[in-house]
């Protein structure tokens, strides 16, 4: 874990009308990194999520993925805003996967990792097939390729859209809550899924209240509330240790 970090956030603010919801947010994400963000509803996490890949513009501060500011070009010391067509560009490195699964509900799972290789990058039918056969069997699912969405299992259709951003081979994953809609059963799978992905490497940030997993796989943590960083550390010190009264009445409810 050398370099530029993969995620750079120094004094983030976003505001939706007068609601202030991020309030000056600093972090780094190393490369190869599994960043666990845990906080109350209401806290921000989704918010920040949305700004990293630039589903949220940003009202204050910087940030920045692999080096690159989200949304802007620095020249000099003025910032330009990108032009849509290179946000999408920026966009395509960045996978996310969601509480909800929101697969195409009218392609098979195939279908629906094939889809964004050949729609926005122009890639061969063949070529994007290949991928998504091998990605769909690494989730578990190589009997399932030709079930549709409502022919899956929660658990099996979160698979398909971790293999569905896995197919534009991001430099960086965004997982928010991606186990929280599940019945409990099929938690396990997902998050075995999450493991192998960690262990091979991948950066991630992951929005979650499985604690078990955070402590397990994560290499840091960080507690927000009220859009801000309240502590971070090590996933076991933190959970283990919490410093601060806000951090140990949240933990005190979940763990
Ligand atoms: N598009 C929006 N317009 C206005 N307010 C919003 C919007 N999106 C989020 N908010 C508000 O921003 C605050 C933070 O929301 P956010 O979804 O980031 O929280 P969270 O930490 O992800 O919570 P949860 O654990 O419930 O998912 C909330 O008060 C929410 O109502
Ligand atoms: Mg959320």
């Amino acid at each position: 874990m050398t370099g530029q970090p993969m995620v750079k956030a120094e004094g983030v603010h976003k505001s939706y009308g007068a609601a202030h919801i991020l309030r000056g947010i600093d972090l780094e994400v190393q490369n190869g990194e599994v960043f666990c963000l845990v906080g109350p509803s209401g806290s921000g996490k989704s918010t920040f999520l949305r700004c990293i890949n630039h589903l949220e513009r940003i009202d204050g501060g910087r940030l920045s993925v692999d080096g690159h500011l989200v949304g802007y070009r620095q020249k000099g010391d003025k910032l330009y805003e990108l032009k849509d067509s290179e946000v999408a560009v920026q966009r395509r490195d960045i996978g996310m996967v969601f509480q909800r699964f929101n697969l195409f509900p009218h392609m098979t799972a195939l279908g629906n990792v094939m889809e964004a290789p050949i729609q926005v990058k122009g890639e061969s039918k063949a070529v994007a097939r290949e991928r998504a056969e091998r990605l769909l069997d690494r989730v578990g699912l190589r009997d399932k390729m030709g079930n549709y969405p409502t022919q899956l299992s929660g658990g099996q259709q979160q698979r398909v859209a971790i293999a569905r951003a896995l197919a534009m081979e991001p430099k960086l994953m965004l997982f928010d809550e991606p186990t929280s809609a599940l019945d409990p059963e099929l938690v396990g799978d997902v998050l075995d899924v999450m493991r192998d992905l960690a262990e091979s490497g991948m950066t991630m940030i992951v929005v979650t209240h499985e604690m078990g997993f955070a402590r397990e796989v994560g290499d840091s943590l960080v507690f927000m509330d009220g859009g801000v960083v309240v502590e971070s550390g090590n996933p076991r010190d933190v959970l283990g240790n919490p410093q601060h009264d806000r951090t140990k009445a949240f933990l005190s409810k979940v763990l």
